[in-house]
């Protein structure tokens, strides 16, 4: 049995859904454990675009059953939209094989409005969150007054509980100037949500123990990335969920021993959206052109990404903090043809010298980064199946990256499509 973390090594949109979907095959489930829509996996499978928020990358493999973790919070018309979408597309989504966990937070649309009449207040200071009230729906969870899936089932008690989320977030928007709600509605379409997401709600965690215990391989699937984590990334500037590999076990609702191997992901260069430290940003043509060729707008919101060189500082932070045990390397076929691609090594701040991202938060906005220039290459990479395939300075970077960092490349992806990718080891190979 083999538990296989993937999670986000980055700021988030490293290429996960990719990534997961590739390994899926190889696994009887596929479990997310945190985040909710904010998060955004593009798959492109046979030139035909998926976008999935909530429910697993897995799904487009027939076998694989993917499951929605108790430490993620659901959107239930984003997810019945999504079941919908995927309907249509011609993936039938059954009971025995999607999975909904009763203890898994509902996120509804009062967390939405105090999300986005929040940001409108902050003005300047805005965090740049996506708008789909995963802060607000988290701090229900902590403040004990959230909705779970298991208190659907019930009229009465689903009313008081309702009556005192209510209660609080109404003096909230009230204070914001924004539109309050009122208990009916919600309870007319918390019916009709039960109503159809009933038969998928059950114990997740449950669900996922006994198929380790036959022996079954599990991919655990992080949304966002590393750089987001409330705790461990560039806060306050997060998502409101914890992000790194450790959160898998707590998040689905299993142990941590069976959290076996973990493959952070990470582009060839950097990315991110919303506001926060962003040491190696480009605000010139290389940082346009990385947008350009990358597709660098966001999934969720359709925002232009932010784009800089790829940041070891930040990077090794990743690796330590998850325990890396296997890099992904995605997107290395949009650095083709610059002439020379650079790597920040390290950082400074007032003569001092740093490996990984600070928290000062004065320091992590003010370092400058050290970087290494190494030699471009040119050439289309999509069609390498093979490190070998790749232009020597290309493989150079590949090494560079593995050594810098300390954790080998498992993978590397040089194109969107499903097939356009290579491993350099099996995760799931007996050892
Ligand atoms: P929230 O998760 O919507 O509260 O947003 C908080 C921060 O996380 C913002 O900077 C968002 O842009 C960022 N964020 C949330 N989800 C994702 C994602 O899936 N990819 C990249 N950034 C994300």
């Amino acid at each position: 049995m083999r538990g296989l973390v993937i999670v986000g090594a980055q700021w988030g949109d490293e290429g996960k859904g990719k990534v997961v979907d590739h390994y899926a095959r190889r696994a009887e489930m596929v479990v997310r454990y945190q985040g909710g829509a904010n998060a955004g996996h593009t798959l492109v499978v046979d030139g035909h675009k998926t976008v999935l928020h909530l429910v697993p990358s897995g799904i487009l493999h027939p076998k694989t059953v993917c499951a929605v973790g108790p430490g993620c919070v659901v959107d239930p018309r984003a997810l019945l939209g999504e079941l919908d979408a995927l309907a249509a597309a011609g993936v039938v989504i059954e009971p025995e094989r999607f999975l909904l966990s009763e203890r898994a937070h509902l996120v509804l649309p009062v967390h939405a409005a105090v999300d986005r009449a929040r940001e409108v207040a902050a003005g300047r200071d805005a965090i740049g969150t996506t708008g789909r009230g995963i802060g607000p729906a988290y701090e229900d969870v902590v403040a004990r007054r959230g909705i779970r899936f298991a208190d659907l089932g019930d009229p009465a008690h689903l009313r008081g509980r309702l009556e005192a989320l209510l209660f609080e977030r109404n003096l909230l928007l009230a204070g914001l100037g924004a539109p309050t709600f009122e208990v009916e509605g919600l309870l007319e379409a918390l019916a009709a949500v039960h109503a159809r997401l009933a038969p998928f709600v059950c114990d997740v965690g449950r669900a996922v123990a006994d198929a380790a215990a036959r022996g079954a391989h599990i991919l655990f699937e992080g949304a966002q990335g590393t750089l987001l984590d409330v705790v461990h990334g560039s806060y306050p500037f997060v998502t409101s969920s914890a992000t790194v590999a450790a959160s898998a076990a707590i998040g689905t609702g299993v142990g941590p021993r069976l959290l076996t191997d973990v493959i952070g992901i990470t582009k060839a260069y950097c990315t991110r959206v919303g506001a926060g430290p962003f040491p190696t940003e480009l605000d010139d043509a290389i940082g346009e052109r990385l947008r350009a060729a990358g597709h660098e707008f966001g999934a969720t919101t359709g925002r232009p990404r932010r784009c800089g060189w790829l940041d070891l500082p930040a990077l090794r932070y990743a690796a330590r903090l998850n325990g890396l045990t296997g890099l992904a390397l995605t997107k290395l076929d949009v650095l083709s043809g610059l002439e020379a691609v650079r790597v920040a090594v390290a950082y400074q701040w007032r003569g001092r010298t740093w490996d990984e991202l600070p928290a000062d938060p004065a320091a992590i906005r003010e370092v400058t980064p050290i970087y290494e220039t190494l030699p471009g290459w040119v050439g289309d990479l999509g069609g390498a199946r093979h490190l070998d395939a790749l232009p020597e300075a290309a493989r150079r970077y590949v090494a560079f990256v593995e050594e810098a960092v300390g954790v080998p490349v498992a993978l590397v992806s040089v194109g969107p499509g499903r097939e356009a990718l290579f491993e350099l080891a099996d995760p799931f190979a007996a050892r």
